[in-house]
C-alpha cells in the first residue's frame, strides 16, 4: 500500500512504520494521521505481523508534535475533529492486538509524546527529548496526553510537564518511567529489532491475550479484572499453541508457534 506521509516496511514477522515528513521534524498534520489511521487498518487485517517499531526518519525528531502550521488557523469546531482524528489513530495503535514499540529517536513532543504514550512499549535512544509543550502555544493537548500520560507515570509528575510545558530528557524519562529505557542513539533500531524478534517468538495467540488483557484490565476494578484474566487465560487452553509450548518444554527443546 503507499502512503504520502509514512514509510511501511515489512520483514517477516516484524512491521517498521517511520513517519516521514523529517523537514517538519515528522510533525503530524491531517494527510499523516490518515496515513497512520490506514497503514494500523493494514497491519491489523495482516496476521503474519506480530510485532510493530514505530518511529521517526531523520536523525533528530521521532514526532515534535502535531502539525503547529496546519492547526494555527482551525476553528473550534475543526480543532475538535482534528483531535478527534488524532485520537481515533491514538486508539487503533493501543488496541492493536499486537505489541507496539515505539523506537523514539529525538523530539517526543506534544502529539508525538502522545503518540509514544500509545504505544506499548518505548525505547529512546540518548538523543530523545519529551514533553507537552501545547501551554506554551495556549492549547492543551489533543491527542489523550492529558490521559495517558497521568496513567503510564502518575498523576504529579504528568502534571509538573503538561503544566510547565517543561521538555526532558532521555535519562529523566526512564526515572520517571516515560520509557522504559533508554540505548545509545545508533543502537536503537537494532535494540527495537532485537526486543521485537524476542516478542514474535513467543506464542502469538498468548502475547495477543496479555495485551488485551493489560489493557482491558487496567480499566476495569482489580476483581473483573482478575476474572477478565482467568477468561483469557481459559482461551489459550483451547488453541495447539499451549500444547505446543508445555510440550515443548517437557521435550526439553524451543517450542515452534505457527502463526494462528
Ligand atoms: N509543527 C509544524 N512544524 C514544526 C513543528 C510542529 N510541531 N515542529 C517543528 N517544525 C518545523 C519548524 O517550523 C521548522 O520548519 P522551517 O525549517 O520551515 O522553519 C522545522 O520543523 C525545523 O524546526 P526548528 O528549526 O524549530 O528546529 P530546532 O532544532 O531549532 O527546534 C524543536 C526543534 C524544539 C522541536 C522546535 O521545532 C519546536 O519547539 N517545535 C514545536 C514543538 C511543539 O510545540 N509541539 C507541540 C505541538 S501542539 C500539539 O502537539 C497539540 C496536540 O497535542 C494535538
Amino acid at each position: 500500500m503507499d502512503y504520502e506521509t509514512i514509510l511501511f516496511e515489512k520483514d517477516g514477522a516484524i512491521a517498521t512504520v517511520t513517519i516521514n515528513r523529517p523537514k517538519v521534524l515528522n510533525a503530524l498534520n491531517r494527510a499523516t494521521l490518515e496515513d497512520l489511521d490506514r497503514c494500523f487498518q493494514a497491519i491489523a487485517d495482516d496476521p503474519a505481523i506480530r510485532v510493530v517499531i514505530l518511529t521517526g526518519a531523520g536523525e533528530k525528531s521521532f514526532v515534535a508534535g502535531a502539525d503547529i502550521a496546519y492547526m494555527q488557523h482551525l476553528n473550534p469546531l475543526q480543532a475538535r475533529e482534528f483531535a478527534t482524528l488524532g485520537q481515533k489513530v491514538m486508539n487503533a495503535i493501543e488496541q492493536l492486538d499486537r505489541p507496539v514499540i515505539a523506537a523514539v529517536n529525538g523530539f517526543a513532543l506534544g502529539g508525538g509524546c502522545e503518540l509514544a504514550l500509545a504505544c506499548d512499549i518505548r525505547i529512546a535512544g540518548e538523543n530523545a527529548r519529551f514533553g507537552q509543550p501545547e501551554v506554551g502555544l495556549g492549547v492543551i493537548p489533543g491527542f489523550a496526553g492529558t490521559q495517558r500520560l497521568p496513567r503510564l507515570i502518575g498523576k504529579g509528575y504528568a502534571c509538573e510537564l503538561l503544566f510547565s510545558g517543561d521538555i526532558i530528557d532521555a535519562g529523566e524519562a526512564a526515572r520517571i518511567g516515560l520509557v522504559n529505557r533508554t540505548v545509545p542513539r545508533e543502537q536503537l533500531m537494532s535494540s527495537c529489532r532485537e526486543m521485537a524478534g524476542r516478542i514474535a517468538a513467543r506464542g502469538p495467540i498468548a502475547v495477543r491475550l496479555c495485551k488485551d488483557a493489560v489493557n482491558n484490565g487496567i480499566e476495569m476494578d482489580l476483581g473483573r479484572a482478575c476474572r477478565y484474566e482467568a477468561d483469557l487465560f481459559a482461551m489459550c487452553f483451547s488453541s495447539p499453541q499451549q500444547q505446543e509450548g508445555m510440550k515443548a518444554f517437557t521435550e526439553k527443546r524451543p517450542p515452534l508457534f505457527d502463526s494462528d
